[in-house]
This record gives structure tokens, sequence and C-alpha cells, in this order.
């Protein structure tokens, strides 16, 4: 494999973008092809035999795309799909979850013991965090709770204004997210609305981001294997499977800087 391949990223629609911005930062060198399947958004309540044959079929781009990395930059596809995806692209590229380094990074820290995950209902009835956290810290407790208003809330723009508050605090009330230390945020679009969930809780507890995990984890991944890009080798492109202007837009907001969004669709 060639440090200057591209590293391949996929989401159901533009909220792995906050993964991308995350190694943009942090990896200036790498070069990005994003694919959101806007044609099938939301993933959130799709089964999981939908997704994981999705996932494959994006994979399979994004292998022709010539990607050294695959990062499924959805938690809901890293829940029901990675382990599929994993073994179809086999030694072709490296694949990686949001999911594995955001429990990596809570399962290690010193204060979290009661922690709280939302995420979309596809995410949390998967069950995936609860399992993945309580296989290692058993004297951990684990509370997860579906959001899955906030995915079309985001999307609709509605961010930092009383419509997010009001829904932000209508789920945060839920009795499961009492008494929680962390709280993870289980889906690629929340880093979105971040600020406003920890100031929900008055900035008291520790909100663990997955997009920023991820981003952190191909970093060491990527240095570890010695398959860092050594200097810039083009542009990022950003594909998805169905076209529409608002999403070119939101998608500038979630990657903070011009995006050109490329029709790609791979059911045709
Ligand atoms: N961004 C996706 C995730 O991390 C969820 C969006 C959807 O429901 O399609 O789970």
């Amino acid at each position: 494999m060639e440090t200057s391949q591209p590293i391949g990223l996929f989401d159901s629609g533009i909220g792995g973008l906050t993964v991308a911005g995350a190694i943009k930062t942090l990896l200036p060198n790498e070069r990005m092809i994003y694919f959101g399947d806007t044609a099938h958004l939301p993933y959130g309540d799709k089964s999981a035999d939908a997704i994981r044959a999705y996932s494959k079929r994006i994979a399979e781009f994004l292998l022709e795309k010539n990607c050294k990395v695959i990062m499924i930059a959805c938690n809901t596809a890293s829940a029901a799909a990675y382990d599929i995806v994993r073994d179809y692209v086999g030694n072709r590229a490296l694949v990686m979850n949001v999911i594995d380094p955001t429990v990596d990074l809570v399962c290690d820290s010193e204060n979290s013991r009661n922690v709280g995950v939302i995420g979309t209902k596809g995410t949390v009835n998967s069950g995936t965090y609860s399992k993945k956290i309580l296989e290692r810290r058993p004297d951990y407790k684990v509370s997860p709770l579906a959001t899955p208003l906030l995915v079309p809330m985001i999307e609709e723009g509605f961010i930092f204004d009383d419509i997010s508050n009001a829904i932000i605090r209508a789920y945060l009330s839920n009795d499961a997210m009492k008494d929680i230390d962390s709280l993870i945020l289980g889906c690629t679009h929340y880093p979105i609305i971040k600020n406003q969930i920890r100031k929900y809780f008055n900035f008291n507890i520790k909100v663990i981001d997955s997009s920023l995990a991820a981003a952190n984890c191909l970093k060491d991944t990527l240095i570890e294997k010695n398959m860092l890009a050594h200097k810039q080798t083009g542009k990022h492109e950003f594909y998805v499977s169905d076209y529409t202007e608002m999403f070119e837009k939101i998608g500038e907001m979630f990657f903070e800087e011009p995006v050109k969004l490329q029709l790609a669709n791979l059911w045709e």
C-alpha cells in the first residue's frame, strides 16, 4: 500500500463530515474521499441487513477509489456492519469504525463510571456500546438513550436556538441520563450540538465525541503502521448517492470549508 493513497470515509449523509473535519485538522496531509449515502438516509431507522448491504457496496466504491483506509464514519453503520465490511475488504485496505476508539477512550478514563450514550435507534438498540464497555469495565454503569429527532433537527439547521434547546432538554431530562458523569455522543451528527449538550449539564460532565475519538485513533494507527502521507497529494472528494443543494450548504457547516458534492448513485 502507498502512503499517498487517500482515506475513504462514509456515513448515511453529512454526519461523517465531523470525522472528516477532525481528520483534516489532525492529519492535514491526508487526502479524503467521502461518501454520504443520502439516498438511504437516515440509517438510524433501517434494518441491520439493509445497512450491511449499503455499507458493502460503499466499501467497494472506496476500494475502486484506491483508499488505503475505509473509515465507517457513522455509529449506526459501525454497529451493524463493521465486521462484515472488514471481512469483505480483507487486506485490500484497513477498515476502522467510530465505536471502538470511543469505547477505548471511555474505558481508559479515570473518572468515568456512570456513562450515558445517546445515538440513533439503530445504534442504541444494537447494544454495541453497552456490550463493549461492560466487557472491559464490568464496574461501569452504561445508560443508553435513543435520541432519533436530533439528526433531522440538525440537518434542518435547528442548532443554537430555542427549538433545539427544547428538544435536547426533552431527551436529556430522561431518567436514563440522571447521575451520569460522562456522555458519549454516539452519532457523528452530534458534535455540531456538543456545546448545547455541555451547557445542558452545566459543563459538569465529560462529553465524549466519537468523531474526535475516531480521528485520533486514525492518526495513531497511521503512525504505528507507517502509513502517514508525507505531503499533500490533491483535493478531497465528496460524493453523495442523491444530490440536494441543501446538503452542500450544511456539509460546509460540518466540514468547516467549502464542500463540492458530486453525485455517485451506486444503486442504479
Ligand atoms: N451519523 C449517523 C451515526 O453516526 C446517523 C445518521 C442516520 O441516522 O442516518 O449514527
